[in-house]
């Protein structure tokens, strides 16, 4: 079993998580829990097989084997139940590159794109420098919960709105969308011919008890109108490999984007990420199961800290994702106050939540990929400086 107990120092190996924190948080001695990537070795088997390619020594043009595209429609099958074509499967060098594609395969400058804030924030961008117009959509908040507002979608939408992009599972609230949520969404977007982009990146992210339904997979119908944007890089953490796809069943919809990929070179990946998506693919299952049951043990673990020990700090129900989506508003600061709290005082770099959108304020992302003694070390640090605060 793999030990994600283990401390891998990270310092000094061009990370983002580890080795941008002084320009993110103007400080260094922090422990960093903000980026989407994870503190663990990727599968031992992953580990060899580029181990074995890099023995060889000739690093020349590659081409994608069968073998891969094979990987992801087996991957797709046993883990989702939706049957793929080998046809349906496009590579990229990323989701972020690949929306950004989408975005100018299906939507003209001055066209309307709906997100569900507070959500990704490379989704704000993405539209934005396209120039295409950004429409929010807010999550309904009630309860300590998020749900899907159906009514302010509908009225949102007009004769300019050509796409909607879904964040499923949710970054960063954590949702794993029901079917039933997600019927109701692509009932409207094939009502309003609005096209589909579902960012499905964290989709083998899921916490026991829930399930991943993804949008295409429900009816011919949704299928038709969605693309879906996938990766190993959450599920293995392999970020650094440049390597996701996309699954387009309409052939109208897959030509335009590949036109788009082919006019900008995004077809094309690399070498390392070719073999470690398909060694993963096939040799992950029980690495990412005991993967789920770490971050289970993680989330609990913050779950029943905050509960005993700083009950003021409240949290959404981590259903997917390693992303846990924190509620500070007790506290009554301002965001620039918190701020200045967990990283001066508890040294613990969490995520802005406002980057996600305003309904961000007054929340922070907090990572919890990382061994339980980090994660154990930053809640004890945040529960000093907020006692202290609070002068507790
Ligand atoms: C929802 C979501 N989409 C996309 C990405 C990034 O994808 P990529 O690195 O493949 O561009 C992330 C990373 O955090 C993410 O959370």
């Amino acid at each position: 079993m793999a030990n994600f107990d283990r401390v891998i120092p990270r310092k000094n190996t061009n990370s983002y998580k580890w080795d941008r924190c002084e320009e993110i948080f103007g400080t260094d001695d922090l422990i960093p829990m903000w980026v989407a990537d994870m503190d663990f070795e990727a599968p031992k088997e992953v580990k060899k097989a580029l181990k074995d390619r890099i023995e060889h020594g000739v690093f020349g043009y590659t081409f994608i084997p069968d073998s891969f595209y094979d990987s992801i429609i087996d991957w797709q099958f046993s883990r989702n139940n939706w049957k793929i074509e080998k046809d349906w499967i496009i590579t990229a060098p990323g989701v972020v590159p690949s929306i950004k594609a989408c975005i100018q395969s299906f939507t003209s400058p001055g066209e309307e794109i709906i997100v569900q804030t507070p959500v990704y924030f490379p989704f704000f961008s993405s539209i934005r420098l396209n120039g295409r117009i950004l429409v929010e959509n807010p999550l309904k908040f009630s309860s300590g919960n998020y749900r899907m507002d159906f009514e302010d979608l509908e009225r949102k939408i007009n004769d300019k709105t050509r796409m909607l992009i879904l964040c499923n599972p949710h970054n960063p609230v954590g949702r794993v969308w029901k079917k039933e949520e997600l019927e109701r969404l692509g009932e409207i977007c094939l009502r309003n011919n609005i096209t589909i982009v579902s960012d499905e990146i964290h989709s083998d992210l899921i916490m026991p008890g829930y399930k991943h339904t993804p949008i295409a997979s429900i009816s011919k119908e949704f299928s038709d109108i969605t693309v879906t944007c996938t990766s190993v890089s959450k599920t293995f953490n392999l970020a650094g490999l440049s390597t996701s796809y996309l699954i387009i069943s309409n052939p109208v919809l897959r030509n335009r984007y590949v036109h788009t990929a082919q006019r900008n070179g995004l077809l094309t990946t690399n070498i390392f990420g070719i073999i470690a998506l398909e060694v993963s693919y096939r040799y992950g299952f029980k690495w990412l199961d005991d993967l789920i049951e770490y971050l289970r043990e993680n989330r609990d673990f913050v779950k029943d800290f905050l509960k005993e020990r700083i009950p003021s700090v409240k949290t959404t129900e981590l259903e997917g994702t390693y992303l846990m989506w924190l509620n500070f508003r007790e506290l009554g600061l301002k965001q620039e106050e918190l701020k200045n709290l967990l990283y001066n005082e508890a040294k613990v770099g969490l995520q802005d939540g406002v980057m996600f959108g305003e309904e961000g304020d007054g929340f922070m992302r907090m990572n919890i990929a990382c061994p339980r003694s980090t994660l154990e070390e930053a809640m004890k640090r945040m529960e000093k400086a907020i006692k202290k605060h609070l002068k507790l």
